[in-house]
């Protein structure tokens, strides 16, 4: 019957026959839509040619199988380009620069001989003119489609059989054999998975765009992260110039890569020094301000972690407030200095923040929160040429981190006379990494807090 309703959650995809102002299946609220009581589609057919079964031993994985997007950093994070036959998830908020993004690749790929379809269905091909323009498309085998028809859309890959499909957005695009409008879950359900049939059984790599909201959620496109092969995130602040694209899923290569972009008058430009971006506009001898070397993906990166420790208006209930940081983490540390290290922090705000719009998350970053803080509160700046990592235990023991040398390395490199360590990772730094840069191990708190002030 097709008059049928149900009620949709947005966000999960749980289904109720009831509107509920909270989700029964993942307890968000205000997400249950309406849509036409549709069967959730399984795929018809197999996505694989019939065979029997393969030795192990006798499967080959060929380099060809991996196609570059010729964005070397977006191919970093996909772990070394696309494969042939993947889905990728390529999510952000509106305006954040997706079709930017995926433009510059298929402008690239194109570039080299191959055949691109992209797929517009947000605007117009003129519009997608005058992006292209302003990023240098110079044409090649680029060919552009405004389509919001999914069937007709895959008709038209059918017979120009390109090389890498893009489809911008999922939410856009919708399937004319279900009733619901487009963009909600059943939709985009769908459309994705009409587009990894296409991309399975063709052998090409198939990008979709997918908006997320505000919050971060990728609120219809979650429901597709177990059924694209990658996800991508494609974030940054709203007034800041740069862009960071993480994996959150890949079938394919590491997560949690990171590749940084700056997005200029003439598209995106990838930042091939991500430390010395994000330390650009260090302010100079300001206390509560502290280096860490932490490590994105499989690299090192240098942040600057500030903290702001101010007299508090509202006496009894100071606000602890951390951007960038674990929050409860940041409590743990402090606690530990008030019980431990006899700082008062009972009458003062805490604020906590990582420059740029970055966010660490590993317990590295412990030594240089509690520096920054301690530098706040006694109002007095750490030395600009320091960088700091470890861990720190709830006896105040400094301990031992993952990739020691490579942070050591990347302080560096990057010009810094003195990283202060846990002493546990010394033995690991050779004499060449010593020779370049002081290396301060200490083992507790007290210590390094002497050290420094
Ligand atoms: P866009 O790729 O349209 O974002 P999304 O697809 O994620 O919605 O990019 C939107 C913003 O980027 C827009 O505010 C204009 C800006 N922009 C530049 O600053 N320089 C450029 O070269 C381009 C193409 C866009
Ligand atoms: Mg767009």
């Amino acid at each position: 019957m097709k008059d049928k309703t149900v009620f949709v959650c947005q966000a999960c995809g749980f289904r109720s026959p009831k509107w509920t102002g909270r989700c029964g299946g993942c307890a968000e609220w205000n997400t249950m839509i309406e849509e036409a009581d549709e069967p959730v589609l399984a795929p018809a057919e197999s996505l694989f040619p019939p065979t029997d079964p393969v030795l192990f031993g006798d499967i080959l994985e060929t380099s060809a199988s991996r196609w570059p997007t010729g964005i070397g950093e977006f191919d970093r994070v996909l772990g070394g380009g696309t494969v042939a036959g993947s889905l990728v998830l390529v999510g952000g908020e509106p305006g954040i620069g997706k079709s930017t993004l995926l433009l510059q690749a298929a402008r690239d790929t194109a570039a080299r001989g191959e055949t691109v379809l992209y797929v517009s269905g947000e605007e117009s091909l003129e519009q997608v003119k005058i992006r292209g323009d302003r990023i240098g498309v110079a044409g090649g085998n680029l060919y552009l489609l405004a389509e919001t028809n999914c069937e007709r859309v895959i008709a038209q890959a059918e017979k120009l059989q390109p090389q890498v499909l893009v489809i911008d957005s999922v939410q856009t695009v919708f399937s004319s054999k279900m009733t619901s409008s487009p963009g909600t879950i059943s939709q985009v359900r769908e459309v994705a998975q009409q587009v990894f049939r296409f991309a399975k059984t063709r052998r090409v790599p198939a990008f979709l765009v997918g908006h997320i909201t505000k919050d971060g959620s990728l609120a219809g496109p979650k429901s597709l992260e177990h059924l694209v092969d990658v996800v991508l995130l494609f974030e940054g602040e709203r007034d800041h110039s740069h862009r960071i694209l993480r994996a959150l899923k890949n079938r394919f290569g590491p997560v949690s890569e990171l590749a940084v972009f700056e997005m200029t008058s003439s598209g995106l430009r990838p930042v091939d020094n991500p430390s010395a971006f994000f330390l650009k506009e260090r302010p100079k001898d300001e206390p509560g301000s502290a280096v860490v070397c932490t490590i994105k993906g499989a690299r090192p990166l240098l942040a600057e972690i500030q903290a702001l420790v101010s007299s508090s208006v509202f006496s009894g209930n100071p606000r602890r407030m951390t951007v960038g940081l674990d929050p409860q983490r940041t409590a743990m540390l402090l606690a530990l200095l008030e019980k431990k290290l006899g700082y008062g922090f009972a009458s003062e705000d805490i604020y906590l923040n990582v420059a740029g719009g970055m966010s660490v998350d590993e317990t590295a970053a412990d030594l240089a929160a509690i520096m920054a803080v301690v530098s706040s509160l006694r109002n007095r700046a750490l030395p600009r040429d320091t960088a700091f990592f470890g861990e720190v235990g709830l006896s105040g023991e400094i301990r031992s981190v993952s990739q020691a040398l490579s942070r050591v390395q990347e302080a560096r490199a990057l010009g810094f006379g003195t990283v202060m360590l846990p002493e546990g990772n010394l033995e690991a730094l050779n004499e060449d990494v010593r020779a370049g840069i002081r290396c301060l191990g200490v083992r507790t708190v007290r210590q390094a807090l002497q050290e420094m002030f």
